[in-house]
């Protein structure tokens, strides 16, 4: 059975939400220089990180699972072209993309969507040249599990962090905080699962970046999202 593009209900509440040029600092500063590699942009949605990669200089791949998503990408692509191949796909397989045929590859607050981390990464590793580099950003598994809250404590008026139910891997759903029309539910995997599915898929983790946010004050106390460079060994 195919997997569920659950974004294509919500492709134009997602698009406006998260704007059209990705800026992220850390994200660029872990991608590096990408002038003439071949990058796949894995679960894409409509094209940010493709863009951005693209702009750098990168001939760029980018795959989703949701029609709705690349409809927007494409749209984009043809009014303002970086030469960059969109392909609907589902990242546990990559069909389509042939093995060994990247420098890089990315998975941009994609990979909690993803039910299973085990095949996604296998995928992911099975299209990278040998060597090859892999970026991801992900809401942070420690401080966005199944229960988790936001206290003010009263003795000096700061925002406290709660955290439950970690130990409770597997996907989980909630009303929608920032933007009730958006699916906020995602796949919980703790820290752990993803350093071990990593290293036995063959990665190495070369960098690591917890940076302070500061669009929620919860943010600027403990990291909303984890970002990873990693290479093939
Ligand atoms: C939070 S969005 C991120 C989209 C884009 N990377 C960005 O930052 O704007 C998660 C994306 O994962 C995609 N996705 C979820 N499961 C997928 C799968 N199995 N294969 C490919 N894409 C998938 C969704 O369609 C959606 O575009």
């Amino acid at each position: 059975m195919g997997v569920e593009a659950r974004y294509d209900g919500v492709a134009g509440e997602y698009d406006a939400w998260v704007g059209v040029e990705l800026a992220d600092p850390v994200f660029e500063e872990l991608v590096g220089g990408v002038a003439g590699q071949e990058v796949c942009a894995v679960a894409c949605g409509q094209g940010r990180e493709a863009r951005y990669l693209a702009s750098q200089g990168a001939v760029v791949t980018g795959v989703d699972l949701s029609e709705n998503l690349l409809a927007i990408a494409r749209e984009r692509e043809e009014a303002d072209p970086l030469g960059i191949t969109y392909l609907q796909g589902d990242a546990h397989t990559l069909d389509g993309l042939a093995t060994e045929s990247f420098d890089g590859v990315v998975c941009y607050m994609a990979l909690m969507d993803i039910p299973s981390l085990d095949r996604a990464l296998q995928s992911i590793a099975r299209v990278l040249r040998p060597g090859g580099w892999f970026v991801f950003a992900i809401t942070h598994p420690c401080f966005k599990t199944p229960a988790t809250g936001d206290l003010v404590d009263h003795t000096n008026n700061t925002i406290r962090r709660t955290v439950g139910r970690y130990f409770d891997e597997g996907y989980w759903d909630g009303p929608g905080q920032v933007q009730p029309a958006l699916p906020i539910g995602a796949y919980h995997r703790m820290l752990s699962t993803y350093v071990t599915e990593l290293n036995r898929v063959g990665f190495v983790i070369d960098q690591l970046r917890e940076p302070p946010l500061d669009h929620k004050p919860v943010w600027l106390e403990v990291p909303c999202l984890l970002y990873a460079r990693c290479r093939l060994a």
